[in-house]
């Protein structure tokens, strides 16, 4: 982690505990993979996240139509810091020969060592047009989609991983299905979070798909994903159900320390990070720094760093009126001041900071283009639908 020890370390002797990840020729020596999040996962908040810990840091998700038409802030998503090993990239698309070609654009100019798939989106603007986590409903689509992407990718060797969820609902599961068609494929691993689309983000995730996933495609990584928060929920996922590695999502919202602690905690070490209030505070503004560089420009780096301070936050004794001065900021000058206005001395708060962070939300029904379960080949009706459901992504 960066800049030594915070406080409530421990330097306890390293002991190997669990095996790197082989995804393709890719090797990730820490098994935990920083899980793509529109809106969050750029390359600030990667680099920030690297400087804690090893891993696989993903990207966030570009449309592969946004790709192919080479629209500027598509490309700036999958434009990587030189340092960046593994450059990780997340492509959507619901058209084989748009995955394809947006995928042969990122190897063949040499933007990515990997390619995630994204097959969990339950937005229903997304899934309304047969996208994201209805996708793999279609098999056949699914099929083709995968395997143009593989076929791309693998003229250079780049290896190609699928996330997804469950499935539409608890009827319409889709994923050990999935999971199958994409080993064959020549797919490198596949992760699983833990939820069908209708469940959102609610209840906990189902760590016991994870594991039936992993009994079922043997050939490949499984990787697991869903409800994390600490270390030691990465250890139990791994004990529960075998994976090969952990994928972080709402866990590291303003927490990047927590792949410090993952990372001890592959290595068999019981070291933790536990930052006083002051250790936060100097992340916080490391973070705004990397935003101002990522964005050439402090006003918009300040404003998207603005979502992250209620995160950072979490638990620490930080007033009402801070907390809303801090989310306001539009200069490091003025990030500095109002960092250091707060009483910095605060120790670690335990469990207030623990927990759960990030986006929630109940189960609904999922919305659906018309009779999109009748059948598991696609009409040309849903056809044209989908055309559609590239337009209206950003994430989930
Ligand atoms: C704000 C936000 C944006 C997300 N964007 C994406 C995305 O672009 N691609 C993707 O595959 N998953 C996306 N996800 C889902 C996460 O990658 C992850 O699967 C999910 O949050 C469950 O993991 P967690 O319980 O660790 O958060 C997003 C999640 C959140 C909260």
């Amino acid at each position: 982690m960066r800049d030594g020890a915070m406080t409530g370390q421990t330097n306890l002797a390293v002991s190997p505990a669990v095996a790197p990840l082989q995804i393709g020729r890719m090797r990730v020596e820490t098994p935990v993979v920083l899980a793509p999040m529109a809106g969050i996962t750029n390359a600030a908040f990667r680099r920030l996240c690297r400087e804690n810990g090893g891993g696989l840091y993903v990207a966030e998700m570009v449309t592969s139509r946004a790709l192919v038409e080479r629209n500027p802030e598509a490309l700036r998503i999958v434009t990587f810091d030189e340092d960046e090993s593994p450059r990780s990239a997340q492509v959507y698309g619901v058209d084989p020969a748009t995955v394809g070609a947006a995928v042969k654009l990122i190897v063949d100019e040499d933007r990515a060592d990997h390619v995630d798939l994204n097959f969990g989106c339950p937005v229903p603007k997304v899934t309304r047009k047969g996208g994201g986590a209805a996708l793999p409903w279609k098999r056949e689509l699914f099929t083709r989609i995968v395997d143009a992407a593989v076929t791309a990718a693998a003229t250079r060797d780049v290896p190609v991983t699928i996330k997804m969820r469950k499935g539409i609902d608890a009827d319409h599961e889709t994923y050990l299905e999935a999971g199958l068609i994409a080993q064959d494929l020549g797919v490198a691993a596949v992760a699983l979070h833990g939820r069908t689309a209708a469940q959102y983000y609610s209840g906990h995730a189902d760590w016991s798909a994870i594991a039936e996933l992993k009994r079922t495609v043997t050939k490949i990584p499984v990787l697991g994903n869903g409800d994390i928060w600490s270390a030691e929920d990465a250890l139990e996922m791994m004990a529960q159900t075998g994976c090969d590695g952990v994928v972080i999502g709402r866990g590291c919202q303003g927490r990047p320390w927590l792949f410090a602690d993952l990372q001890a905690a592959m290595e068999g070490s019981d070291r933790r990070v536990r930052p006083t209030l002051g250790e936060v505070a100097d992340t916080v503004y490391r973070h705004g720094e990397l935003m101002a560089q990522f964005f050439g420009d402090e006003d918009k780096g300040c404003r998207d760093l603005r979502k992250h301070i209620a995160w950072y936050f979490k638990g620490y004794p930080v007033g009402g009126e801070s907390r809303h001065a801090l989310a306001l900021v539009s200069t490091l000058q003025e990030l500095r001041e109002r960092l250091n206005a707060l009483d910095l001395d605060q120790p670690y708060p335990g469990d207030a900071a623990e927990g759960q962070r990030g986006r929630q939300g109940s189960e609904k029904r999922p919305h659906l283009p018309h009779g999109w379960l009748d059948s598991r080949e696609l009409t040309a009706e849903h056809r044209e639908k989908l055309a559609e459901a590239e337009l209206s992504v950003s994430g989930g």
